[in-house]
C-alpha cells in the first residue's frame, strides 16, 4: 500500500509541512475558522506593522536623490525620453525597505538594447548586483544603489503599469484601511515567502489587487472603475479600458477595524472557492469561469506536484484566477507554480486558523528563511561587536589604526612613484620634442637613402643582366662594326668578287653587331646612373653621420639641465612604457584608497561603538546622581540594531580621533553629517575624505 494520501496525494513529509491545507482538503466540511475571543488585541499588533513600514523621511529623500542621478544619467541619454516612479512608492503601499519602481518612457525603442545600455551604464557607475531580466512579460534591469541600499526595478514603456498604480493610489487614497490592510497582508506575505513572483508565488502587486477586492467585497470602498463615462487608451496598438472615477463613493460604507478586515481576508481567500471563480475588482465582484472564458484547467496543482518532482510539467491555467483590473486578458496567477499554489494555500489556511485560535499576529508573521529578507533588515552595524569585551574593541580599533597608517605609508610612496614616473615621461617627451626637428631630417636622410638603395640594386641587375648577354665591349663593337661597314661598302675589285653568300653573312653580322651596339649603350647608360646614385648614396650617408652628431649635442645639452635622464635610453616607445606605468600606479592608487576608505569607515565604526558604549555606562553612573546633562540627544537603547541614521547624533559630538592626522577639517555645518558618513554607505561620501596635499 502506499505511503501516499488518497485525496491529496500527498507524502508523509509533505502532509506535515503542508499540514492546513491537507487538513482543510481532507476534511472540508468540518473545517470551520473560528473568530478569537480578543479580535480587538489584535488591532495594536497589526497597526505598530503599519507603523513599523512607514516610511522615513530620510529614505524618501534618498529615493528623490537616486532618481535625480537617473534623470540625469539614463533619461538625458536618451532622446525625448522621461522616467516615471510606479509600484508601491507611488501608490502609497510600500513596505519599508520595498524596492523602487520606475519606467522608462521612450518612443520606438528595442527594449532589450535599452536595458542592456542602462545595464551597461549602471554597473559603470558602480551600481550593485545589476541584472537585466529580459525574458519576462515587462524586462526589465534590476540593481542596488550601494550608497542608499535602495532596490530598483527599471522597465521600458510599462505604461499600464502607470496605470494600474493611479487606481491603486486612488483606492488608497480613498480609505485609510486600504494602505492599512496592504500593508499588513504584504508584511504577511513577505515573511511567509509567497509574495515573489519570480520564484513561483504571488507578485506584490497580486496581493495588493486582493486586498483591494476583500475590501470591495467587504463593502468598505466602491468600486472606482464602475463610471459610465469611459476612458481609452491606445497602448501599444491595444486599447485599455483605463477608466478610474475618483467621485464614486459608497452610501453606506461598513466601519470593520484593520483586526476585523485582516481575519476576514484570511477567511475569504484561505476558504473560497477558487475553482468557480475569477477575483475581479474590475467588476467588483467574482466572475464566474464561463463569463471570463478561463477555465480551471488540467492538470491541477496536486497532480504535477505530485507527480515527477524532478521533471514536474507544465500546470493548467487559471486556478487562482485574478483579472489584472485593466489587461484583461491578463491573469496575475499566470506566474504562480504548482508548489506556490499549494504554499499560498496552505498558508492562508495557517493564517486563517492561527488568526481564528489568538495566535500572535508576529507568529502568524514568524519568517521562512530569514536569510531572503536581509536585504530588507535595517543594518545594525555593531552586530559583530556586541558579544565582544571593550579591550578586545579596543585592540581591533588599534589595529585598525595601524593598517591605516601602513595603507597611508603605501599610498604615499605610490604617489611620489607615481609624481617622478610622470615628471619622467614629461621630460623625455620635452627632449624628443626638442630634438624632433633633427630627427625629422634624419628620418628623411634615411627614407632617402633607402629608395636610392633600392635604386641601385635594381640598375646594377639590369646592367649585369644586358652584360652577361652580350659578349663583347661596347669599344670592340664599334671596331668591329666600323670594319664590317668599310667592307660592305668599299670599291669593289673585280678579281676578289665575293660569293653571295659570304656577303649576305657580312650583312647578317653587321645587323647582329648593331642590335649588340644598341644594348651595350644602354648598359653603359646605365652602369653611368649606377656610378652617381653611389656618389650620391655616399654624400647622404656623410650627411646622416653630421645629423647624428648634431642630434647626440643636442641630447647631451638637454641632459645636463635633465640630469634624470641621464644614462636612459630616450625614445618614444621608452616613454609609452612610462606612461603604463603611470596607468598601473595610478590603479593601485586606486585600490589602496578603496582600502584606505574602509579601513577608515571600520576605524569610525569601532570608535563610535567604545564612545557608545562609555556613553551608557555614564549615563547610567550619572543619572543616579541626577545628572541629566549626559543624556545624548536621541539615543537609542543598547538592544535594538542601530542604524546609520540612530548613530548619527553619536557621532556628531565625535572628534577626529580615529582619522588620520592628516583628514581634512569640516568646518561646515553639515560637519556632523559628514562625520557619519565615514561610517556608512552615505552618497557622495567618497569626496570627505582626505585630500592629499
Ligand atoms: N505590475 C503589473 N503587473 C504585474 C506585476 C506588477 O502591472 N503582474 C506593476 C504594478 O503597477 C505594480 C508595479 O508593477 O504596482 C510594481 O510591482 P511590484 O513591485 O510587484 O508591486 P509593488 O506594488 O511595487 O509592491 P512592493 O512594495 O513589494 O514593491
Ligand atoms: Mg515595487
Amino acid at each position: 500500500m502506499s505511503d501516499s494520501c488518497e485525496i491529496t496525494g500527498f507524502s508523509k513529509s509533505d502532509i506535515e509541512k503542508y499540514s492546513y491545507l491537507h487538513k482543510y482538503l481532507t476534511n472540508k466540511e468540518k473545517i470551520e475558522f473560528q473568530t478569537p475571543e480578543n479580535l480587538e488585541g489584535f488591532i495594536k499588533p497589526l497597526q505598530n506593522t503599519v507603523s513599523a513600514n512607514r516610511i522615513h523621511s530620510s529614505e524618501t529623500k534618498r529615493r528623490e536623490s537616486l532618481l535625480k542621478h537617473l534623470e540625469k544619467s539614463i533619461a538625458s541619454k536618451f532622446e525625448n525620453s522621461k522616467i516615471s516612479t510606479f509600484g508601491s512608492v507611488e501608490s502609497g503601499l510600500s513596505l519599508k525597505g520595498g524596492d523602487f519602481d520606475l519606467c522608462l518612457q521612450i518612443q520606438d525603442a528595442n527594449q532589450k538594447k535599452v536595458l542592456k545600455r542602462i545595464g551597461g551604464m549602471l554597473k559603470g557607475q558602480g551600481m550593485e548586483k545589476v541584472q537585466i531580466i529580459s525574458r519576462a512579460k515587462v524586462p526589465i534591469v534590476k540593481f542596488t544603489d550601494p550608497r542608499s541600499g535602495i532596490h530598483v526595478d527599471i522597465s521600458i514603456n510599462n505604461t499600464l503599469a502607470l496605470h494600474n498604480t493611479k487606481l491603486l493610489a486612488s483606492y488608497a487614497k480613498l480609505d485609510s484601511r486600504v494602505k492599512d490592510l496592504a500593508i499588513c497582508i504584504k508584511h504577511w506575505a513577505l515573511h511567509r515567502n509567497i509574495s515573489d513572483s519570480v520564484n513561483g508565488t504571488f507578485s506584490s502587486y497580486a496581493w495588493s489587487i486582493l486586498v483591494i477586492n476583500h475590501l470591495l467585497e467587504e463593502d468598505v470602498i466602491p468600486n472606482l472603475q464602475s463610471s459610465t463615462d469611459r476612458v481609452l487608451a491606445e497602448i501599444d496598438g491595444k486599447e485599455f479600458d483605463i477608466t478610474i472615477d475618483e467621485s464614486n463613493a459608497l452610501d453606506d460604507s461598513n466601519n470593520k477595524n484593520i483586526a476585523e478586515l485582516t481575519l476576514s481576508f484570511f477567511h475569504n481567500y484561505a476558504t473560497r472557492d477558487w475553482s468557480n471563480g475569477v477575483v475581479s475588482i474590475r467588476s467588483g465582484k467574482s466572475l464566474s469561469r464561463e463569463e471570463k472564458g478561463w477555465m480551471d484547467e488540467e492538470p491541477s496543482a496536486l497532480e504535477i506536484y505530485n507527480s515527477d518532482k524532478e521533471n514536474p510539467g507544465r500546470m493548467g491555467e487559471h486556478h487562482l484566477a485574478i483579472e489584472d483590473p485593466f489587461d484583461l486578458d491578463h491573469d496575475l496567477s499566470r506566474v504562480v507554480w504548482a508548489d506556490g499554489e499549494i504554499r499560498i494555500r496552505n498558508e492562508l489556511l495557517r493564517a486563517a486558523e492561527m488568526f481564528g485560535n489568538g495566535s500572535p499576529w508576529k507568529d502568524i508573521c514568524e519568517t521562512v528563511d530569514p536569510d531572503r529578507l536581509s536585504d530588507m533588515e535595517p543594518v545594525d552595524i555593531f552586530h559583530d561587536l556586541r558579544d565582544k569585551s571593550d579591550d578586545i574593541v579596543r585592540n581591533m580599533l588599534e589595529k585598525t589604526k595601524a593598517e591605516i597608517d601602513s595603507v597611508d605609508r603605501l599610498i604615499d610612496a605610490l604617489e611620489s612613484e607615481r609624481q617622478s614616473t610622470l615628471r619622467m615621461a614629461k621630460a623625455m617627451r620635452g627632449v624628443i620634442e626638442e630634438t624632433s626637428d633633427l630627427r625629422k631630417e634624419h628620418k628623411s636622410v634615411v627614407l632617402g637613402l633607402k629608395s636610392r638603395n633600392a635604386e641601385i640594386d635594381e640598375i646594377k641587375k639590369k646592367r649585369d643582366k644586358i652584360n652577361s648577354d652580350v659578349i663583347l665591349p661596347i669599344h670592340m663593337i664599334e671596331d668591329e662594326l666600323s670594319k664590317v661597314y668599310s667592307r660592305l661598302t668599299e670599291e669593289l675589285d673585280i678579281h676578289r668578287v665575293p660569293s653571295l653568300n659570304k656577303e649576305k653573312d657580312q650583312f647578317s653580322w653587321f645587323m647582329e653587331l648593331q642590335a649588340m651596339h644598341g644594348k651595350a649603350r644602354e648598359a653603359s647608360e646605365l652602369h653611368h646612373r649606377f656610378i652617381e646614385l653611389v656618389k650620391e648614396q655616399k654624400e647622404e650617408i656623410k650627411k646622416l653621420k653630421i645629423y647624428e652628431t648634431k642630434h647626440d649635442d643636442a641630447t647631451s645639452k638637454l641632459l645636463e639641465n635633465e640630469p634624470m635622464l641621464k644614462d636612459k635610453n630616450i625614445s618614444s616607445k621608452e616613454v609609452n612604457s612610462y606612461d603604463r606605468r603611470v596607468h598601473n600606479i595610478q590603479k593601485a592608487l586606486r585600490k589602496r584608497r578603496g582600502e584606505m576608505h574602509k579601513l577608515r569607515r571600520e576605524a569610525g565604526r569601532l570608535d563610535a561603538w567604545l564612545r557608545k558604549k562609555s556613553g551608557s555606562q555614564n549615563r547610567g553612573r550619572n543619572s543616579g546622581r541626577g545628572n541629566k546633562k549626559s543624556k545624548p540627544r536621541g539615543k537609542k537603547e543598547d538592544s535594538g540594531p542601530m542604524t546609520l541614521g540612530d548613530i548619527s547624533g553619536l557621532l556628531s559630538g565625535m572628534n577626529n580621533e580615529t582619522s588620520s592626522k592628516r583628514t581634512r577639517k569640516v568646518s561646515s555645518k553639515k560637519a556632523g553629517m559628514r562625520k557619519m558618513g565615514n561610517l556608512g554607505a552615505h552618497r557622495g561620501s567618497r569626496s570627505q575624505f582626505k585630500k592629499k596635499d
